[in-house]
């Protein structure tokens, strides 16, 4: 089980099953495991929405929530029974007599008998809720197809299907303290793990043995896989915004970006990183460097309890087009670079992200056409950049740049609290961290 507390767990299936209609059912799956190639398999993840729901991390589960006409409620799990040869060779097992207890639900179900549990679970309920973009659709569309198919033995099949995935997205959306707390340790992990890749980056390293580093001290500090794969980008390859390949040359004069975060208890961590691999920055690094580093803390200080992300951006917007500009990176005013969105060559992405469970995390940004201000609880990242390819037209001496730096911030009642803060991000500090080492 997780550092979450059962009750927590209860909670969250407790405000799915208040806002479901009377004689229906809720069904959410698991995540399957996915073959890496022939017979090995990634390492399991389970589903963000059944972890959620449950904390239970196994595969080939179901969770089924169930209201009658009387709004009297029912909590199902059908899960992988107890199987001694089977926990032999792949792993533990919960097993139906465990879950009962363990997760807190009315019963529990071998997931060999998926389809028969949903064939008399869903006869006669007139709703069923899921998560349209899971695959346990298929088997939600044969059980009802199989109900339609029988009338004469008097079952009932449900006549409507609803996506409950905003229900879901609105609750993750908002995190509660012990996710909070969860949250700002893994953000401690990784912002150290950044600090050691400081420490240790040496020109002539390989960017993935660099990349290794990051891996370990997450793992060592208690967070054993990244949420995400990390981006180790030496010289112009900061420049490609995913990119992942990690296998160049770090070579002296250049800068490399990190883009690295911790998973823990299935919470994301995700920062980025920029810095001189020789541990000094050019004049024309630092200029470039210092604008974003403005235009991240001038972000920060806005985002607070009912402002718009949007506002923040074009704060953000105008501060690296007025920079670019001074440098000579761009020409022209500051008008009309933003309103001829020239500046999207240098600065194309957003100015950052949700962030929970996934990397990228759900929660409305805008309803109906209006964007939603931050509510306290919302965990984001704030993550500005500069990327001067090659060949853009601008002084070549800025060629190859590409700085990115970001943070996760937790919107609070009064501003927002940085997560990340325990990674350098000044010039200064930078340097003197490099300069330890
Ligand atoms: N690491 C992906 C992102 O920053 O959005
Ligand atoms: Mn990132
Ligand atoms: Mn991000």
């Amino acid at each position: 089980m997780t550092k979450i507390a059962l009750s927590e767990y209860q909670t969250r299936r407790a405000a799915i099953l208040s806002q479901m209609l009377p004689n229906s059912a809720c069904v959410v799956g698991s995540a399957q495991s996915v073959t890496r190639s022939n017979d090995t398999e990634y390492v399991f993840r389970q589903d963000s929405y059944f972890w959620y729901l449950t904390g239970f991390d196994e595969p080939n589960s179901t969770l089924i929530l169930l209201k009658d006409t009387l709004g009297q409620t029912r909590q199902v799990i059908c899960c992988q029974p107890k199987d001694t040869q089977a926990e032999i060779w792949h792993g533990r097992r919960l097993g139906c007599d465990a879950a009962v207890a363990t997760l807190g639900v009315d019963e529990a179900f071998s997931s060999d008998t998926l389809a028969q549990t949903l064939f008399s679970l869903f006869s006669g309920v007139d709703t069923v809720y899921s998560l349209f973009t899971q695959p346990i659709q298929v088997q939600i569309d044969k059980c009802i197809l199989e109900l339609k198919s029988v009338p004469k033995q008097g079952e009932i099949a449900p006549t409507q299907k609803i996506d409950c995935q905003g229900w879901l997205d609105a609750m993750r959306l908002i995190k509660s303290p012990a996710e909070i707390d969860i949250m700002a340790e893994v953000a401690t992990i990784s912002a150290q793990a950044h600090s050691v890749a400081m420490q240790v980056c040496r020109p002539n390293m390989n960017e993935y043995q660099l990349e290794a580093h990051i891996q370990f001290e997450f793992a060592q500090r208690g967070a054993r896989q990244p949420a995400y794969t990390s981006i180790v980008g030496g010289g112009d390859n900061a420049c490609i915004l995913h990119y992942t390949q990690n296998n160049q040359v770090l070579n002296a004069g250049e800068l490399v970006l990190i883009d690295a975060g911790g998973e823990l208890e299935g919470y994301a961590a995700d920062i980025t990183r920029t810095f001189p691999v020789n541990g000094r920055f050019s004049e024309d690094q630092a200029a470039l460097y210092q604008i974003v580093l403005d235009a991240q803390m001038a972000a920060i200080e806005l985002l607070q309890p009912n402002s718009l992300i949007a506002d923040a951006n074009q704060v953000v917007i105008e501060i690296i087009t007025q920079g670019l500009i001074d440098l000579g990176v761009l020409s022209g005013s500051l008008k009309d670079n933003i309103d001829n969105l020239t500046y999207r060559q240098y600065f194309m992405h957003g100015l950052g992200h949700y962030l929970g469970l996934d990397v990228h995390d759900v929660g409305a940004y805008s309803i109906a056409g209006k964007a939603c201000p931050l509510q306290p609880g919302t965990l984001m990242t704030v993550e500005p950049g500069v990327y001067i390819a090659p060949g853009s037209p601008c002084p070549a001496r800025f060629h190859g740049i590409g700085i990115r730096i970001e943070d996760n911030i937790v919107i609070t009642s009064s501003g927002n609290r940085v997560l990340t803060d325990k990674v350098p991000k000044t010039i200064a500090a930078i340097e003197a961290l490099m300069a330890q080492s």
